[in-house]
């Protein structure tokens, strides 16, 4: 799996990242490259074995980035590369003060999330989840066409029926190419909650509204957010700051007929609370890419019992086009942070 080398500078990859990206780093001679041989999560022993005097890290969402890591790692470690927009897994301050650098893959995952955040809250709206699970256990049969069954709320409106107000916890990147697929739906109304240290956004928010012929866009606080929104999208980043965000008080909240959406991290979602929010009808359906501790959702999880949630396993990045960006784009970062060359896409830390 390498060669090694005194001479050269050593990378470890926690995942191999496929025939059209590998090459790219196997091809320099100038380095070592150290493959986790198999697809799933790289063991820490192995890591902690290996990383040793290695000058990059390349890692997936799921692989801790923690002091112990870089402490086993050494002076050397110049470059930590995610192959993930979210960086939580990254204990930042650490990197930061041994003075390394972060490369993650924002922009790369930008449409495919999106797509999947539009088809999430038309599964939910439309039962999706529950309609499946009946015709795969065979129970059609007994559920022949009713007039008013299976019914849900209907996302798009032709200005007949009273336009959906579309509301965005957090409103970046995925946020934005979100509504940008929802103009079609007829959406008019948009409100959004954004970090309280984020800069004054009215003209964005003005052009916006100009671009897609809205006739409102408001930034409110997360209480009117809950209210007013007829699908709730949760596109904000993870960690501590944002933890359970959506919790009881919150989803109590909302319209019976809301639907949650969410597709950026578990961890913004209090499970419990959804469940419950789901069984006692507080909110119309649900659905989400991405639990709380994650993967280990088996199928007693809470959620996963709520005929009204659509549970998916994370695969909000998952087309081939994009994964494939996103592996180049971790490669090529560590390749610029190995070589002391700024990196295509690094984090401000
Ligand atoms: C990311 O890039 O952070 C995604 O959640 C992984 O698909």
């Amino acid at each position: 799996l390498s060669e090694n080398s005194e001479s050269q500078m050593k990378i470890v990859v926690c995942r191999d990242l496929g025939p059209d990206v590998m090459p790219l780093l196997r091809s320099r001679s100038e380095l070592e490259i150290v493959v986790w041989p198999h697809d799933r999560p790289s063991e820490r022993k192995w890591l902690l074995d290996n990383i040793n005097g290695a000058t990059g890290l390349i890692v997936v969402f799921g692989e801790a980035v923690t002091p112990e890591l870089l402490e086993a790692a050494g002076p050397n470690l110049r470059v930590v590369s995610t192959m993930s927009v979210g960086y939580e897994h990254i204990d930042l301050a650490a990197v930061a003060a041994r003075g390394i650098k972060v490369g993650y893959t924002p922009d790369v995952l930008t449409d495919a999330v999106a797509d999947l955040s539009i088809m999430l809250a038309l599964m939910a709206s439309r039962n999706a989840g529950e309609t499946m699970s009946l015709v795969q256990s065979g129970h059609w049969p007994l559920h022949s066409w009713s007039p008013f069954g299976f019914c849900g709320p209907q996302l798009s409106s032709d200005g007949t029926t009273k336009p959906r107000t579309i509301g965005f916890l957090g409103f970046g990147r995925i946020a934005q190419a979100t509504l940008a697929r929802l103009i079609p739906f007829g959406v008019k109304h948009v409100i959004y909650t954004g970090s309280p240290s984020s800069p004054p956004t009215l003209e964005r928010d003005q052009a916006l509204a100009k671009e897609y012929k809205l006739d409102s866009i408001l930034r409110v606080d997360i209480a009117e957010l809950a209210k007013e929104s007829d699908v709730l999208f949760v596109l904000a980043p993870g960690g501590p700051k944002t933890r359970h965000i959506v919790n009881e008080e919150v989803l109590r909240k909302m319209k019976k007929t809301a639907i949650l959406v969410n597709a950026s991290r578990g961890t913004l979602v209090d499970s419990d609370a959804l469940a419950k929010a789901l069984k006692e009808k507080w909110i119309w359906g649900a659905g989400i890419d991405v639990v709380e501790g994650e993967p280990k959702v088996g199928m007693d999880h809470c959620l996963v019992k709520e005929p009204r949630c659509v549970v998916l396993p994370h695969i909000g990045s998952a087309t081939l086009e994009t994964r494939l960006a996103m592996a180049a784009l971790a490669a090529k970062n560590v390749l610029a942070g190995v070589f002391g060359e700024p990196l295509p896409s690094e984090l401000n830390l």
